[in-house]
C-alpha cells in the first residue's frame, strides 16, 4: 500500500475500494482454468483464448481481461493486442495449473463459488451478527456443506490448498525429537498428518474429523503411500474426547467457534496429551496490537460470514486461554505469510 508523509492521497482508498475487481478477474481466470490451459499450450493469442474459453464478448474485452492479468503479474505477454501472445507467469504456472500437484487454486475456486457471493452480505452480517452462507438459517455449517458431495469435496480441497505451506513449514520447523504420536483434530484431507509423517519418519499421525471427510482423507493417504504411519479416526469433538497423543494439533479449528467452545476444545486437547505433551493451533494469529495482520483480521470477519460466532485471535488471547486451561507455558512459531503456530506445553 502507498506510503505518504502528511499529504493526503486517495491511492490506497481507491486500491482497496476497487479490490474486488482485481479479485474477481483472478477468480474468473481460475474458474475458466485459463492457467491450466496456458500451461498445456503457452503463447496463445487473445482470439485463440476467446475461442478456447467460448467467450462471446468483444475482442477488446478479452484483451482487457488478459492484459489486466498481465499487469497483476499472473500472465506474461509478448506483442500487443492483435499481435500479442500470452503465457503463464512463473507463479501461476506452478500454483494454478490444475494438472500439477502444487495446485493451490482449490481455495480460490471456493472463494469464487461460495465466499464471493456471501461476502456481498457483509453489512447484513455486521448488522445481525449472523452467518451469511449455507448456515444462514441456524444450521451447523459442516452438516449443511457436507450434505452436498461437490461442496464437501470443494471445501476439503480448499482447506488443503490454504494451509499446505503452513503444514510443510510446521512439519520441518517443529522439534518432534521427543514425540512419537500426533493427532490432527479437524484434520480434513489429512495433509498436516501427511506432511509430518513425510518429514519426521519416526512419527505416527492420526487425522481426526467428522466421518464425511474420512474417505477423502483415506484416498489422499493411499496416494502418498503412508498408510502405515498415517491413519484416520472418525469422530465428533462435541460428542467424544480427543484420542490421546504426544502432540495435538488444530489447524483453523479454534477460529470457527466462540470463546466458550475454544476453551472446551483446548481443555479436550489438554486432557488428550501427557505431562510434557504439546498442543498446537495453526492459524492466522493476529498481532497483539491488532495493527499488522490484515489477513488475520479479514479471516476473523470471514468467520462471521461462515460461522457467525467464530473469530480469529491474538497470541495474547491464546496465552490467556492456555493459562485458564492449565498449560505450563506457550510459544509462537511464524509459519508462512500471515500464519503462525501457537504452541502450549502441558
Ligand atoms: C476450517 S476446517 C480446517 C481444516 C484443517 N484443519 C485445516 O487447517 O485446513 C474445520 C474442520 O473441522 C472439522 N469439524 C467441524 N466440526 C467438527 C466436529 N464436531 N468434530 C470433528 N471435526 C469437526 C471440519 O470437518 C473441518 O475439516
Amino acid at each position: 500500500m502507498e506510503q505518504h508523509d502528511n499529504h493526503p492521497t486517495p491511492a490506497s482508498i481507491m486500491q482497496i475500494g476497487t479490490g474486488f475487481w482485481a479479485s474477481k478477474i483472478l477468480l474468473a481466470a481460475v474458474k475458466f482454468q485459463l492457467f491450466t490451459k496456458l500451461a498445456e499450450q503457452p503463447g496463445m493469442s487473445a482470439t485463440a483464448v476467446k475461442t478456447m474459453l467460448n467467450l462471446h464478448c468483444t475482442d477488446r474485452n478479452v484483451y482487457d481481461f488478459l492484459d489486466a492479468l498481465t499487469t497483476f503479474g499472473f500472465l506474461s505477454r509478448e506483442g500487443l493486442l492483435e499481435t500479442a501472445v500470452y503465457s503463464n507467469s512463473i507463479d501461476t504456472d506452478f500454483f494454478l495449473d490444475k494438472k500439477k500437484p502444487t495446485y493451490i487454486g482449490g481455495m480460490l475456486e471456493m472463494m469464487n463459488n461460495r465466499l464471493y457471493g456471501f461476502w456481498g452480505n457483509l453489512e447484513e452480517g455486521l448488522i445481525t451478527g449472523l452467518p451469511q452462507n449455507e448456515a444462514k438459517h441456524g444450521e451447523n455449517l459442516f452438516t449443511q456443506l457436507y450434505q452436498d458431495p461437490d461442496k464437501l469435496h470443494e471445501f476439503v480441497t480448499a482447506m488443503g490448498g490454504f494451509q499446505m505451506g503452513n503444514f510443510m513449514a510446521f512439519a520441518q520447523k517443529f522439534d518432534f525429537s521427543s514425540r512419537k504420536t500426533l493427532i490432527d483434530v479437524g484434520g480434513s484431507g489429512g495433509l498436516l498428518s501427511l506432511m509430518v509423517a513425510t518429514h519426521q519418519p519416526h512419527m505416527s499421525c492420526t487425522s481426526f474429523d467428522l466421518s464425511a471427510v474420512e474417505p477423502i482423507a483415506n484416498n489422499t493417504i493411499r496416494h502418498f503411500k503412508l498408510s502405515d504411519r498415517v491413519k484416520t479416526a472418525a469422530g465428533d469433538f462435541f460428542e467424544s474426547p480427543i484420542p490421546t497423543a504426544d502432540v495435538v494439533v488444530m489447524g483453523n479449528i479454534l477460529h470457527d467457534w466462540d470463546e466458550e467452545t475454544k476453551l472446551m476444545l483446548m481443555k479436550k486437547a489438554f486432557d488428550a496429551i501427557p505431562e510434557g505433551g504439546v498442543f498446537v493451533a495453526i492459524e492466522n494469529i493476529i498481532d497483539d496490537e491488532r495493527k499488522k495482520n490484515a489477513v488475520g483480521l479479514m479471516m476473523s470477519l470471514n468467520m462471521l460470514i461462515e460461522t457467525g460466532k467464530g473469530f480469529d485471535y491474538t497470541f495474547a488471547d491464546f496465552n490467556s486461554w492456555a493459562k485458564k486451561v492449565g498449560f505450563k507455558s506457550t510459544a509462537i512459531m511464524p509459519l508462512t505469510g500471515p500464519s503462525s503456530a501457537a504452541i502450549a506445553y502441558k
